[in-house]
Parts: structure tokens; C-alpha cells; sequence
């Protein structure tokens, strides 16, 4: 495991002393109300086993990307502050600022086992992109509020910013217990137990090249839906009418299934939209004017038939746009494969963690991912540089 090879929270000594946890507290939000506090559910752990050990939190994160002014208002993490302070059972102390004066005495005054919620990291972007630039200056002024950088943002790892490469390549760090845990899960790819079956859906097909680059040579099967399977059906000369086509990617999906035919597998059938009628079809009588959002009945008898055999399956982007009741099926018909087979299953990537765990089959699941973005350049094969950055054992 990872805490073999990188120091971990358990490797420090916290009592009375001031660390910085980096946390991912990037959730959705709709009018100021957070849809999904998961990742900050995910956080406790690390959050309360510093309280517990009496040491004076101070908490990192960002929410959203910053542009411009009028970003800052819907980004600001003072809902987060709230939900918190609701889930550990404590006053989180919450300043809507990232750094100053006010920063600086409410860190003073710190006492153990309290907890303090900086504002948005990226507030710091909006005036030179100092945040996402891993700004030296901006690095050392957050150091300089800490004595220990814990890093337990995974889903933020793929990136090299301030609040997190940035703070860890000055103070003395480790990660924190979900990024082990994640971690932990994720290294079971490396010597999958097989049959290794790995579902990819989502929109785009750019998203997932490197995905599929990797792991075409990695699992035994890839089975594809989502938007992104109308490009490889249209590579095959199938007509697929509306439906979503990258045809950039065009040549890649082409190349993919010419070299590696019997390992990637295609819908046979689409559930499509005709102005407002849903229509049902086999892959090839798909009509000009039809949309495909979801996989139909047939491929998700077929896609049962790799499943069930498989020892380890990975699921990353869901298989139709299940946001609409009406394309649901396909997600659903996944999970409820999943649900009843014996095997190592690990789902990443937002998208398809929020539809497991609205259609309820969190339980059934190994492992949900907290990374999208982190997740996917995990199964590329890529190192993370939040995690490459913490000091080895
Ligand atoms: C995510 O949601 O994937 C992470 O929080 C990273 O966010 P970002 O893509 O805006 O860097």
C-alpha cells in the first residue's frame, strides 16, 4: 500500500500543532445548496482524527474554477462551512478570505482541536491565476500559517496547484486517510484478478483516449455506451442519424477496434429520440432524424454476459444520459448487473459515482471513487502530482 511507500498523517506528532489539511470540497451546488456533500463525507475521517489528536486544523479547498468577479459569489465555501460544522458536530470556523490579517489572527487564536475553512483556493485566481499556477509567493503564505501540510484532496491530485504541490514542496506533509484509501482500491489494477472487464460511457470519446489507450492492453474486455459509442458505431459505417458524433476522434475509434476487435464491445441496439417519441431499434436501423441516449435491452443482455464472469470490473462514465427517466435504463440495468455479481467492482468518475448513488447501489459497489479527472489519469497509468510530492517514507 501507499503509506509503505509516502508519510501519512499517522507518521506526525498533531497535538497543538497547526495543520493545513488540503481537502476536496469541490460539490455540486445548485442556488447555494450543495446536491451531493460525498466528498465531504469522504473527508471526516482525516478531519477527526486530527481533532482527536488536539491539533489545530486548518482547511484547504477549492470550489469550482474562477474567471472572473462574478464567479466569486456562487464559489464561495461558506455552504460547505455549514454542512460541516452539521456532519463533525462542532463550530467550524469559517473566513471568507484566503489570506490577511483576519487570516492570520484567526490562526493565532486556533486553539486544538478546533477547525478553521479558509475561503476558496481559487479566489486566488482571479488576479493572475496564482492559485492554479502554483504561485511560489502564494505557496509560502499559506506554509507560513502551518506546521504540518496534510494532502487529502484525491480528486484534486491530478493537479499542480498552490494549495497542494505548491504547500507540500515546503512543509513537512503526508496524505491523509482517503487519498490511502483511494489509493489502496486503485492498486488492485495493477495485478487484476481476471477476467478484468472495464465499462466506459460518458459523452465524449476525447475524454477517455488515453482511458482506452491503456487499458485496451491492460482488461480483457472494454465494453462501451454512452455518447461517446455512437463515434465507434459510426466508424463501423453504422448509421447513427443525430446521435453525438466526435468526429475529430473519428480515426482513433476506427484504429481501436481494427487492432483490438474481439476486446471492445459495442452496443447492438439504442433507445433514441425522435422529436418527442422514444424509440427502441437494432444498432443498424437507427433512422436519420433519431438521437441514441441510452443502450437498449439487448446490449445490456449482452454486456451481462462479460460481466458475469468477471472478477474485477472498473465503470467509469455512465451508459446513456440517465438524468432523463426515459434513457435511465441502460445506468440502471449496469448497476443492477453489478449488483449481483461476485467480483472487485470500482466506479469513477462524478458522473457515474452521482447515478450509483442517486439509483441506490452505493452498497453494492467495492469501491466509489471521489475523482473524476484523478480517477481517469489514474486508470492512463499517469502519476499524480499531489501524491508524487509528498515526502517518501
Ligand atoms: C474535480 O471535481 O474533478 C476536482 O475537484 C478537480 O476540479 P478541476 O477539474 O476544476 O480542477
Amino acid at each position: 500500500g501507499i503509506s509503505k511507500m509516502k508519510k501519512t498523517i499517522r507518521d506526525y506528532d498533531l497535538n497543538e500543532k497547526k495543520v493545513i489539511i488540503r481537502v476536496d470540497f469541490n460539490v455540486p451546488m445548485v442556488d447555494g445548496k450543495i446536491t451531493d456533500d460525498t466528498r465531504i463525507k469522504e473527508s471526516l475521517e482525516t478531519i477527526n482524527y486530527a481533532i482527536d489528536n488536539n491539533a489545530k486544523v486548518i482547511l484547504l479547498s477549492h470550489l469550482g474554477r474562477i474567471k472572473e468577479e462574478r464567479d466569486l459569489e456562487k464559489n464561495t465555501l461558506s455552504p460547505v462551512a455549514k454542512r460541516l460544522s452539521e456532519l463533525l458536530n462542532i463550530d467550524v470556523k469559517f473566513v471568507n478570505k484566503t489570506r490577511g490579517e483576519e487570516v492570520d489572527n484567526l490562526v493565532l487564536n486556533l486553539k486544538g482541536g478546533e477547525v478553521l475553512l479558509l475561503e476558496n483556493t481559487r479566489f486566488e485566481d482571479l488576479n493572475g491565476k496564482l492559485e492554479s499556477n502554483n504561485d511560489l509567493e502564494l505557496a509560502k503564505y499559506w506554509s507560513s500559517l502551518g506546521d504540518i501540510y496534510i494532502n487529502d484532496a484525491f480528486a484534486t491530485s491530478h493537479r499542480s496547484h498552490a494549495s497542494n504541490v505548491g504547500i507540500a514542496s515546503i512543509l513537512p506533509n503526508g496524505v491523509g486517510f482517503l487519498i490511502e484509501k483511494e489509493l489502496n482500491e486503485f492498486e488492485k489494477l495493477n495485478n487484476p484478478k481476471r477476467p478484468y472487464v472495464v465499462i466506459l460511457g460518458g459523452a465524449k470519446v476525447s475524454d477517455k483516449i488515453g482511458v482506452i489507450e491503456s487499458l485496451v492492453k491492460k482488461a480483457d474486455y472494454i465494453l462501451i455506451g454512452g455518447g461517446m459509442s455512437y463515434t465507434f458505431l459510426k466508424s463501423q459505417n453504422i448509421n447513427i442519424g443525430n446521435s453525438l458524433l466526435d468526429s475529430e476522434n473519428l480515426e482513433f475509434a476506427k484504429k481501436m477496434l481494427g487492432e483490438y476487435k474481439e476486446k471492445i464491445i459495442l452496443p447492438i441496439d439504442s433507445v433514441n429520440l425522435d422529436g418527442n417519441s422514444v424509440r427502441t431499434c437494432f444498432i443498424n436501423e437507427i433512422k436519420d432524424n433519431e438521437i441514441g441516449y441510452d443502450i437498449g435491452y439487448n446490449t445490456i443482455k449482452l454486456f451481462k454476459t462479460y460481466l458475469e464472469n468477471a472478477s474485477l470490473v472498473v465503470w467509469n462514465g455512465p451508459v446513456g444520459m440517465f438524468e432523463d427517466e426515459r434513457f435511465s435504463s441502460g445506468t440502471k440495468g449496469i448497476c443492477e448487473i453489478l449488483k449481483n455479481i461476485d467480483a472487485v467492482k470500482i466506479v469513477g468518475g462524478g458522473d457515474t459515482a452521482s447515478a450509483v448513488i442517486n439509483l441506490g447501489y452505493k452498497d453494492y459497489m467495492t469501491h466509489i471513487s471521489t475523482g473524476g479527472g484523478a480517477s481517469l489519469e489514474l486508470l492512463e497509468g499517469k502519476k499524480l502530482p499531489g501524491i508524487e510530492v509528498i515526502e517518501d517514507k
